[in-house]
């Protein structure tokens, strides 16, 4: 297909994380044990039978990952490889045929250049996120898996996630979990993002920009920042992150802990991190695709505001850890080995 060249009317510094509709937007169907070849549609809605497992018993799983323009004008993806992984291990625990990390990665590739007009333009700090995700689809009643899949992936050019960008954003500290000890939190299915809809509705009121889960077997450790993971650096200067089987792992943590070790020299743990010994951290920040990497100014918790390096300025080594990070995934810092795919 060839993509006549277009501008789009768009004030990229002003984009927060919404959704705008694009031109081009990728579908594939799997049904009697095979994927079909997909096709790139304008269509941005999808009929499907009213009986859809996704519809009733939560059976999907989709993913975020990002395409960057950078200086010389080329586009890129950060390690899609990962998020093809990951969505991979969603479907074998819900049971959904896994989707070939080719197809992947070539359905996202695709999806950027059939929409490259939205891929915003380097310097503007804008990028364009890609939603893959994978229904199950087709007349059913029961509780069991779905007869037919559809895997699709579309876009939307995108700014901050948190409203502050770079500056410090409080969270409170939920009573609410977002998943069950040996349920579902490591997989990205939409059944944790529903129930997470009103602990994130209560944290906003109270003013916070979101609330943090902790353990859901003792609520004594951290576990989720909202929907980013989280990340403190100790008084003598260590990475750390949360380690737990309902965590859902995140790409930028991963990434983050290479970073802070081999670009930064930092010392790094995954380990538990308990809530009550907070003040082992002189920064902390929530890392994720869509927030990127948001510095926590404040923690509340038991009716207490723990503030960490400041409310109002970024801490130092935040701040090196996203000056490298986004230097990766614009194109200004060379990428360990197989971190970044071109899509030409
Ligand atoms: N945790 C949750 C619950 C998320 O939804 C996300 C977003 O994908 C993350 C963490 C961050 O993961 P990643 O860095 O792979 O985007
Ligand atoms: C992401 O960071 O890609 C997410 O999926 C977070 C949220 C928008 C669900």
């Amino acid at each position: 297909m060839i993509y006549l060249s277009k501008t789009v009317n768009i004030d990229w510094g002003k984009l927060g994380f919404t959704y705008t509709k694009t031109d081009f937007r990728y579908k594939s169907i799997w049904k009697d044990g095979s994927w079909d070849n997909g096709i790139l549609t304008e269509d941005n809605t999808l009929t499907i039978s009213e009986g859809s497992t996704a519809l009733h018993y939560g059976q999907q799983c989709f993913e975020g990952l990002k395409a960057y323009r950078t200086k010389d004008g080329k586009i890129q993806l950060f390690r899609p490889d990962q998020n093809s992984k990951r969505m991979n291990k969603s479907c074998r625990r819900l049971l959904m045929p896994e989707v070939p990390e080719e197809k992947f990665i070539d359905a996202c590739i695709q999806v950027v250049k059939a929409n490259e007009a939205y891929v915003p333009p380097y310097g503007t700090g804008a990028t364009l996120y890609l939603r893959p995700y994978l229904i199950g689809i087709g007349d059913n009643l029961g509780v069991k898996p779905a007869p037919e899949y559809l895997f699709g992936v579309f876009c939307s050019p995108v700014g901050p996630y948190f409203k502050g960008g770079l500056a410090p954003v409080n969270f409170m500290i939920s009573d609410y979990d977002r998943a069950a000890p040996f349920g579902t939190g490591a997989a990205k299915v939409g059944g944790n993002y529903a129930g997470s809809l009103m602990p994130h509705e209560i944290a906003v009121k109270k003013g916070f920009a979101d609330c943090i889960y902790l353990d859901p077997l003792t609520h004594t450790k951290i576990e989720e920042v909202g929907a980013a993971n989280f990340f403190g650096i100790t008084k003598d200067n260590k990475f750390i992150t949360p380690i737990s089987e309902s965590i859902l792992p995140s790409i930028t943590k991963y990434s983050l802990l290479a970073v802070a070790k081999e670009y930064l020299g930092l010392e790094v743990e995954e380990r538990e991190v308990f809530i009550d010994n907070i003040d082992e951290f002189k920064e902390a920040g929530a890392c994720g695709t869509a927030a990127v990497i948001s510095p926590i100014g404040g923690i509340e918790y038991k009716g207490k505001l723990h503030v960490f390096h400041s409310q109002t300025e970024v801490g130092p080594i935040t701040k090196k850890l996203y000056d490298t990070l986004c230097g990766i995934q614009f194109g200004e810092v060379e990428p360990p080995k197989g971190w970044i795919v071109e899509a030409k």
